[in-house]
């Protein structure tokens, strides 16, 4: 029989125990504050607030990271649809990836060109718009006007998987009072994988050819959930999985607003069956599928109830497949066509 006095010690859910072993982002409280004053804002004005996530989350592999593992994605789904959204009359909070692409500035900063390609000096020696982009460049300008002076785009940058999962849960809550004017357009690339706050080495993992500092008559050498070591040449990593929080926005974080997830698979034959798994365990309105080979111009959508539904630029109008993990500068110029090509599809 149990002792009295002694408590059956009650296992806390990982998805409550990530955020108690993880410390949050410096940005935080910062990011809070201004999604919070804008959330209201447009609470107040009766309008539809998205929050669109996008780009890739990493995982450090040490505490000062010059190591991490990256999940692929430029950004350009994310960036491409706030633009649309903010079309549509949605005021957007962009919630992405340090440096991936961003709403407007997208078609001028991972360019062909170098920006200074967009320009021209003029006859008194001022600096000018090329006249062959001025015309392109004036509707950009134009819509990122009209986006800052209604403040109808809030942009919001992470990087790491942590900082991530910190600032959804955040941003999540504070849209609670939308109830169904919120929208969840979850296009970010989110690591599977992590390495937890106490595995992670506070310094860069040295190499074997570098001798490890003998403490106390003992090698520092690591457990097998020790952080990690380089043996030999090789480097043996044991990463936690990350739990599933993509359901407490469902059930906690945001249980009134709409929720549209995104799947990615480079196994075609998977792709559907993987979709309709994440729709049945996430209970999301929406799960897109895309294939990494051809997310450019096919999606399919998988809705509950519902026969899955596949749009795709037609062929004529579909520019050659992007397949490298990090695309090149022309291929991402490539990209930004045919992703127009897309939402017009
Ligand atoms: O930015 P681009 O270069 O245009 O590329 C766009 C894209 C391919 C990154 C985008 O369209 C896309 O598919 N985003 C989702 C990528 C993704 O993380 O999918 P995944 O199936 O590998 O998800 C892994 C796990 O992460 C899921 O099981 C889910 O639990 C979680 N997840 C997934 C998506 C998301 N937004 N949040 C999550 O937490």
């Amino acid at each position: 029989m149990e002792d009295a006095g002694q408590k059956e010690s009650v296992p806390v859910p990982k998805e409550r125990s990530y955020f108690r072993d993880n410390p949050p982002p410096k940005t935080l409280e910062s990011h809070t504050k201004l999604a919070k004053a804008f959330i209201s804002y447009h609470v107040r004005s009766n309008r539809d607030v998205v929050m669109i996530t996008s780009g890739g989350t990493t995982v450090p592999l040490e505490n000062q990271t010059v190591r991490f593992i990256d999940n692929f994605s430029a950004g350009t789904r994310g960036a491409t649809s706030a633009e649309y959204f903010l079309e549509a009359g949605y005021a957007v909070i962009f919630l992405h990836r340090q440096f991936s692409l961003l709403p407007y500035s997208r078609h001028y900063s991972h360019s062909t060109n170098c920006f200074l390609d967009f320009m021209t000096e003029g006859q008194n020696g001022e600096v000018e718009v090329n006249p062959e982009y001025q015309q392109k460049m004036l509707g950009v300008l134009r819509k990122y006007n009209a986006a800052k002076r209604e403040n109808k785009l809030l942009m919001l940058p992470f990087t790491t998987i942590t900082e991530y999962l910190w600032e959804l849960r955040e941003i999540a809550t504070l849209m609670r009072p939308l109830g169904p004017k919120a929208l969840f357009f979850l296009a970010a690339a989110v690591s599977d994988f992590f390495l937890p706050k106490d595995r992670i080495s506070e310094h860069k993992i040295q190499s074997s050819d570098n001798k490890e500092p003998v403490t106390n008559g003992s090698s520092k050498s690591e457990t097998s959930a020790g952080p990690p070591v380089g043996h030999g040449k090789q480097l043996k990593i044991d990463l936690d999985p990350v739990p599933k929080f993509l359901k407490m926005l469902v059930d906690g974080w945001a249980p009134e607003g709409m929720i549209v997830s995104f799947k990615l698979e480079t196994d075609p034959s998977l792709l559907v069956f993987k979709a309709q798994q994440a729709l049945e365990k996430y209970a999301h309105h929406l799960v897109i599928g895309n294939l990494l080979s051809t997310r450019k111009y096919e999606v399919v959508f998988v809705a509950p109830g519902e026969e899955e539904h596949w749009i795709r630029v037609p062929v004529h109008r579909r520019i050659k497949s992007v397949t490298a993990p990090r695309p090149d500068m022309k291929a991402l110029k490539d990209e930004q066509t045919t992703e127009q090509e897309w939402f017009r599809g």
